[in-house]
């Protein structure tokens, strides 16, 4: 409940304060809902997977319409989100803006949703934009936040830009001390930054360890945690033994640097992936998540902020048909499987029970996978070109260095790749065709941690025509492996 403690409620402080006690107590944490899957589980399974799991607040990408009226009077708080590609039409535009709003804002208020933010763009300001969303970022911020004034919702709904942790830093040192805008960014960031504050909204900052780690071999691994590090920083008296206070703290003195030291912050998104890299792993996920949850109860803050902090996990569900240019482990970053089964044991604090409480009601394919056909040849031309094809059209992220299906042979590999197009196309004949290759088995070919999965039955049952997804329709597969042939021999 951070826009509780904003400047412009100041005579309210001691009304507030005990409210936010309150509210403290029983917000508790929040989740990123994200939707990039090639099988999404219905909104309403969901719904009852984040009740049963005492999550009181989630954080959406964009404004679908069945995921909000599933969340219709569900108690669960909601942060919908406007995505980076809208944001030119809501700057340039007001009347796009009230239509956004009451499109996606007023009506699900009206229906009992629990809309608290709007969330404007998602890290527009991140380097590989490079620059463009800049001119519309802030434009769009203020169109946004008058049509919910005139909408009639700005005391409930407050707007807020998700924002990368990379537009400030403590110029090269690290001490949160040192802590400011990024000069390129600091004019920006200090017009967005006092238009929040004037209007009582919240600085969302997405702060995530794990970067640190993949970016810099050297980066000490004990300080992405929270169970100590031996090196710990002595800001001045406010001592550092993880990166999450010290990210979050540099973002708190940029703030006081700049006038508004009083701004209200969220943590947009936090967590730890569990596969596609060699440190994204059960263990370190479940270290971290937990380390996180625990470090943050008892509302004991950081050093430049005691007190509640405003959080959201990041995130609910893997999403495997997200992009991977980040890295593979773009796709695994849930608490939870495609099939809301969790991974690992994780205490929120919220329910008694000391573990996730999986999805209940999902409905799966039958037992069968697409292998590699004992009989077939490695060296047969088609093998390289059906991987390929597989993993582009599917999810490979599994396969690779330090990665849960790392240790599998060649033959398994392919295994894999053939398995996950199967998979990802409904188990249809036509996907398990990859020719002379592949064979349709019973018997599970997992091993260990390495897991070959059967897919969920999807409501939206063309996983097909699935825009996220862009699986192609395997009856293309031949054709295309046939034309690959030629083309590749033609070179
Ligand atoms: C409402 O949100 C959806 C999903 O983000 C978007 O596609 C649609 O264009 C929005 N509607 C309006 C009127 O802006
Ligand atoms: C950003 O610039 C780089 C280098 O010029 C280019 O490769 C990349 O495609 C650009 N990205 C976007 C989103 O425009
Ligand atoms: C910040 O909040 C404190 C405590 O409520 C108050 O004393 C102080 O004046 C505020 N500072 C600003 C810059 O508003
Ligand atoms: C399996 O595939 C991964 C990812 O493509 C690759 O890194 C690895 O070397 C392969 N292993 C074998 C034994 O071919
Ligand atoms: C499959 O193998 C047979 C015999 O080895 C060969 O004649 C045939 O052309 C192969 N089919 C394809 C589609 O590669």
């Amino acid at each position: 409940m951070g826009l509780l403690k904003a400047v412009g409620f100041r005579g309210l402080t001691v009304a507030l304060l005990f409210f936010n006690l309150l509210v403290g107590l029983t917000v508790g944490i929040g989740v990123n809902w994200g939707t990039q899957l090639t099988h999404p589980l219905p909104p309403a399974t969901v719904v009852k997977m984040l009740k049963d799991n005492g999550i009181q607040k989630v954080k959406l990408f964009d404004a679908d319409s069945s995921i909000l009226n599933a969340l219709s009077k569900s108690g669960i708080q909601v942060m919908v989100g406007i995505p980076n590609e809208m944001l030119y039409a809501l700057a340039n535009s007001v009347k796009a803006a009230e239509n956004w709003v009451s499109k996606n804002v007023s009506s699900h208020v009206s229906n009992g949703v629990d809309i608290r933010y709007a969330a404007v763009g998602n890290e527009p300001l991140l380097s590989t934009y490079n620059g463009t969303f800049l001119p519309t970022i802030f434009p769009a911020l203020q169109n946004v936040q008058s049509a919910l004034i005139k909408a009639g919702v700005s005391n409930q709904v407050k707007v807020t830009i998700p924002i990368n942790a990379d537009v400030y830093d403590s110029s090269g040192s690290d001490m949160p001390s040192n802590g400011d805008f990024r000069p390129d960014t600091k004019d920006l960031m200090v017009e967005i930054v006092k238009f929040l504050s004037d209007n009582g909204a919240a600085f969302t900052v997405n702060i995530y360890p794990f970067i640190s780690l993949y970016n810099d071999a050297n980066f000490p691994a004990d300080y992405a945690f929270f169970n100590g590090y031996s090196s710990s920083i002595n800001d001045n008296g406010k001592i550092y033994n993880n990166v999450f206070d010290a990210n979050h703290d540099t973002l708190v003195w940029a703030l006081q640097k700049n006038g508004f030291g009083n701004l209200s912050i969220i943590v947009g998104e936090i967590g730890w992936p569990t596969d596609g890299d060699r440190n994204a792993n059960l263990q370190y996920a479940q270290r971290f998540n937990q380390g996180f949850m625990s470090h943050i109860k008892n509302n004991a803050g950081t050093p430049m902020r005691p007190g509640p902090v405003d959080a959201y996990l990041f995130s609910l569900i893997d999403e495997d048909a997200k992009s991977i240019q980040p890295g593979n482990f773009e796709r695994h970053w849930g608490l939870f499987y495609v099939d809301g089964t969790p991974k690992y044991q994780l205490s929120l604090g919220t329910t008694s029970s000391n573990g996730l409480v999986a999805a209940s009601g999902v409905q799966y394919l039958d037992k069968k996978w697409c292998v590699l056909s004992p009989s077939a040849n490695l060296d047969d031309p088609q093998v390289a070109l059906s991987v390929s094809y597989a993993c582009a059209n599917a999810d490979c992220t599994s396969l690779g260095y330090g990665t849960s299906c790392g240790n599998l042979d060649i033959r398994g590999n392919i295994s894999y790749a053939f398995n996950s197009y199967y998979q990802i196309n409904n188990q249809l004949d036509t996907a398990c065709k990859f020719p002379n290759l592949s064979v349709i088995t019973t018997s599970d070919p997992s091993s260990g941690d390495c897991k070959f999965r059967i897919m969920i039955r999807s409501s939206s049952s063309s996983a097909l025509n699935a825009g996220a997804g862009s699986v192609e329709k395997p009856s293309c597969l031949i054709l295309f492996v046939l034309v690959s042939v030629f083309f590749f021999t033609i070179q």
